[in-house]
């Protein structure tokens, strides 16, 4: 929902409210007015004045077309999934494309040293999985440092920065639940020394919901709607609105690298994914992992008559999810890691077509208003909550590339608390004290088993630069933070 200026007197203009409302017919949200005080009258019409008729009347229209058609959300899913195939994409092995691992990496090289790029970091949600009631990037990582998700992803992106000797301006997409302590945060921190000039942060907006009946828009309390966050595709209206689309093309960027939070093994602007990008001519290019069974609970990235798009684990058959190739191998192998690269003008396109992105549904639990003005505790899932994603952007590019990564080398991401299997902040340090092991076998040095080691990406970035920084035969046999200045035993 857009918060645009308007005046108290515009403001708390009930007759003008009614007029908003009445042609949604949602008048049922001024029903309480009149024991409102003076703020929350304010804030409630701030709220009513932001919803967006033509919004409303898309989702209800989507809606009715898909009940008259019978064609339930799953048997869409189910019809898609059947068309899918094996999207275009670079192989681990290089297979795939008509240009080289190594040219790719030149020309990704080249993007970074020209300044042409720049990050978009989402943000937006919460530790609350991992038992921490703040912003997610807050949360401690390091496996021996005890760096935050934030601070793990800032040093990567500065050391590139370093590397290339060029800004790369970070633009970090926050929700109303984070921004005001993510702004603290990072001020405090100095923004782990990225230059202040280089860290833009802006706001997604919010997103009422509706009763599953579809015909009420619900209130939380009297005074305010129900708002949820607009899902992280919300980026695309926020980066726009906030003025960094514009900034960005200001400071001569082409190419934007898009990451999440809660990967700390993301290979922030990596070269290959960069030029890869560019030498396909790609409007957008999106990193991709081999699923490891068929039923992981990551997106599946595939091409529907031509077009790349993903669904979600949630979304996919398991029949569909179970199909295999020729060779024995997965059909829809290609598991969303949600790294994209995508072009700034692309973006730009994109973010000037308001309906761009489609609205998913979630039926959900939402504490509400009833009738009477009494809060009401649902037992049993009583509203359809709404948010975009991101990368429904892919089938509209032009031209759109998938790129394979290792996993162990690139996805670890924190999801779950550590009474969960998988992608829990267990796993995921195991993968980053795995991987800078292998780094330090590689460069020469020996690691005794079991002896956890940790890198910071401003000590070396990778091998090449770790075997400059240590001497062949370097034996770790104790618990060792590579830390910028130096390795030391923790
Ligand atoms: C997401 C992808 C999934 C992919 C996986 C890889 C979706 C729907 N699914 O799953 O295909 O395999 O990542 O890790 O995206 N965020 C916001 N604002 C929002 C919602 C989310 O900033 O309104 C940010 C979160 O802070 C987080 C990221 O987006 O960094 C991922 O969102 P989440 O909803 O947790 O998606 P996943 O289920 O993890």
């Amino acid at each position: 929902m857009n918060h645009d200026a308007k005046t108290d007197s515009e403001l708390v203009d009930w007759a003008r409210l009614q007029a908003h409302l009445a042609p949604i017919g949602q008048q049922h949200l001024l029903a309480f007015w009149d024991r409102l005080d003076d703020a929350e009258q304010k804030q409630l019409a701030r709220q009513i004045l932001a919803i967006d008729p033509e919004v409303y009347r898309k989702i209800q229209n989507q809606h009715a077309a898909a009940a008259g058609s019978g064609v339930s959300d799953k048997s869409h899913w189910a019809e898609l999934a059947a068309r899918a195939e094996s999207p275009p994409a670079m192989r681990l092995d290089g297979s795939g494309v008509p240009f080289s691992r190594e040219a790719a990496r030149e020309r990704g090289a080249e993007l970074l040293q020209s300044g042409q790029v720049g990050m978009i970091l989402v943000a937006g949600g919460l530790g609350t999985r991992l038992g921490l009631d703040q912003p997610k990037g807050m949360f401690s990582i390091g496996p021996l440092s005890g760096r935050s998700l934030f601070q793990v992803l800032f040093e990567q992106l500065l050391a590139v920065s370093r590397r290339y000797g060029k800004p790369i301006p970070l633009y970090i997409m926050t929700s109303p639940a984070t921004d005001e302590v993510t702004r603290g945060y990072l001020a405090e921190h100095r923004y782990f020394g990225l230059p202040e000039q280089d860290v833009r942060i802006f706001c997604q907006s919010t997103m009422w919901a509706i009763d599953d009946r579809w015909e009420r828009i619900l209130l939380e309390t009297p005074g305010s709607l129900f708002l949820g966050p607009d899902g992280h595709g919300g980026m695309l209206a926020a980066l726009a609105k906030s003025g960094c689309l514009a900034n960005a093309r200001e400071r001569g960027l082409t190419q934007f690298f898009y990451g999440q939070i809660d990967n700390p093994l993301t290979q922030v602007c990596d070269e290959l994914l960069l030029g890869s990008h560019a030498l396909a001519e790609s409007e957008m290019t999106t990193q991709v992992v081999r699923k490891r069974d068929p039923l992981e609970r990551v997106g599946n990235v595939v091409a529907v008559d031509g077009r790349v798009q993903v669904i979600e684990y949630s979304d996919l058959p398991e029949e569909a999810a179970r199909l295999t190739s020729d060779d024995g191998s997965l059909k829809l192998w290609a598991g969303n890691l949600a790294i994209h690269v995508m072009g700034v003008d692309f973006l730009a396109r994109c973010a000037a077509e308001p309906d761009a992105l489609p609205f998913h549904t979630a039926h959900k639990k939402v504490p509400y208003i009833g009738p009477e003005g009494r809060p009401v505790q649902p037992e049993k899932p009583n509203a359809i909550r709404f948010e975009r994603f991101i990368f429904d952007l892919l089938p509209l590019a032009e031209r759109a590339l998938v790129v394979e990564a290792d996993a162990a080398e690139a996805f670890a991401p924190v999801k779950n608390s550590d009474a969960e299997k998988t992608d829990n902040p267990r796993t995921s340090r195991a993968a980053l004290v795995a991987l800078h092991t292998r780094w330090l076998t590689a460069a020469g040095a020996s690691v005794a088993p079991g002896t956890p080691v940790e890198i910071n990406p401003l000590f070396a970035g990778n091998v090449a630069e770790l075997r400059r920084k240590i001497a062949p035969g370097t034996k770790i046999d104790q618990p060792t933070y590579f830390a910028p200045n130096g390795p030391r035993v923790v």
